[in-house]
């Protein structure tokens, strides 16, 4: 589809055609920038490059999704305020030109089915199909943990959206019918079964994440302060990933309780990710949605990042047959949640979650079964 549309804009065929999904997170919230365990999966709606190589320097590129067309220079890449869709791409280029990779030009097509602002890291598949797009035109041989940390640079320090290493960890390296086990530290990591009795359901509350960059910094702020009032009673800590629940305890008098809550959200939610891990690979899944529900409580209670229609949501779904566990995903306020359901009982609780929801409000959130997919970068 996209090599039709590159055939429309471009009049020619592409060389190639790469594809970058989207993710959904099971546990792990918010932990990704305390350096501490995640467990995503890359899910079945994904940002789709195609493009060809160019005599010159000149990159020109269709955005399928804007209908709109913008252009630059290998040379001279800046941020583009009125093409804003394009800063991705510009800020992967600029990054390997600095890195040394000499590139050539380009004619690019993109676009894809990952709803954006909805939580299920459409940047990241932007940014990492983007660098998964020059691999593959320009034969660049890039190492996988490399291109990984290149496209959250393009999206830290280019586009300037703060983000840990998560979603673009997992559009780079997911694996079908897999969840991705990463410790965000060293970024060792395994991939997990999912197993055929389960579906994940992902439900948009139709919310688009409007507070989530600013209560984002804040979040991020209120970490790093917490770790400093830790370390300041002379435990040998560098981020809330070294703090144990007991270490938590005995530092409650040394900060007031908002950064304590905060500070607890991450530490237990560092343990429900290690416990949730065991349970999978255990198959024991009444146990991993236990686990995730525990993980929604503490989003919404001690690091409030949740919202009304998110905790709507969960409650629906918790109400349904076959269902093991329900949470918010991704950063939150607004967005999505996403929902552990037995095999059997998913095409029910879709039904059934989608009319409980349009019953209490305005909003008509869509709801989607996923296949977890392999990643951009994954090879045969
Ligand atoms: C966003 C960020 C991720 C991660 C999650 C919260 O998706 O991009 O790096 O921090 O929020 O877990």
């Amino acid at each position: 589809m996209m090599e039709e549309t590159f055939r429309r804009i471009f009049g020619a065929p592409p060389e190639i055609v790469v594809r970058a999904p989207g993710r959904v997170n099971l546990i792990g919230e918010h932990t990704d920038y305390n350096d501490g365990f995640v467990l995503p999966a890359a899910i079945d709606r994904a940002v789709t490059y195609a493009g060809r190589r160019r005599a010159d320097r000149r990159v020109r590129v269709f955005s399928e999704d804007f209908n709109a067309t913008a252009e630059f220079n290998l040379d001279d890449i800046q941020k583009d305020s009125q093409h804003t869709w394009s800063n991705y791409l510009r800020g992967v280029t600029k990054f390997l030109e600095a890195d040394g990779d000499r590139l050539t030009g380009a004619e690019i097509a993109f676009g894809g089915d990952v709803p954006r602002e909805a939580g299920l890291s459409s940047s990241a598949a932007v940014e990492v199909g983007a660098t998964a797009f020059w691999n593959q035109l320009l034969g660049l041989g890039l190492d996988p943990i490399y291109a990984i940390k290149l496209a959250k640079r393009a999206e830290n320090d280019f586009v300037g959206v703060p983000c840990g290493i998560m979603d673009q960890f997992i559009s780079a390296l997911g694996r079908r019918d897999h969840a991705l086990f990463l410790d965000c530290r060293d970024l060792s990591y395994r991939h997990v079964p999912l197993g055929a009795d389960v579906r994940i359901v992902v439900c948009d509350s139709g919310v688009k994440r409007a507070l989530a960059q600013s209560e984002y910094e804040i979040r991020l702020k209120q970490c790093r302060e917490a770790v400093a009032k830790i370390a300041a009673t002379g435990l040998p800590v560098k981020s809330l990933r070294d703090v144990q629940p007991s270490d938590l305890d005995a530092a409650r008098g040394a900060m007031d309780n908002l950064l304590w809550r905060r500070a607890h959200h991450v530490v237990s939610e560092n343990q429900r990710t290690l416990e949730a891990v065991k349970a999978l690979q255990g198959g024991h899944l009444e146990r991993f949605g236990e686990l995730m529900n525990e993980s929604h409580e503490s989003l919404r209670k001690d690091y409030e990042v949740s919202s009304p229609e998110l905790d709507k949501l969960v409650e629906l779904a918790r109400a349904q047959k076959g269902i093991l566990g329900a949470r918010m995903t991704g950063a939150g306020f607004g967005g999505c949640t996403v929902n552990l359901v037995r095999a059997g009982a998913a095409e029910g609780f879709v039904q059934a979650v989608e009319k409980g929801y349009r019953g209490a409000g305005t909003l008509s959130g869509k709801t989607y079964i996923c296949q977890a997919s392999d990643g951009a970068l994954v090879t045969a």
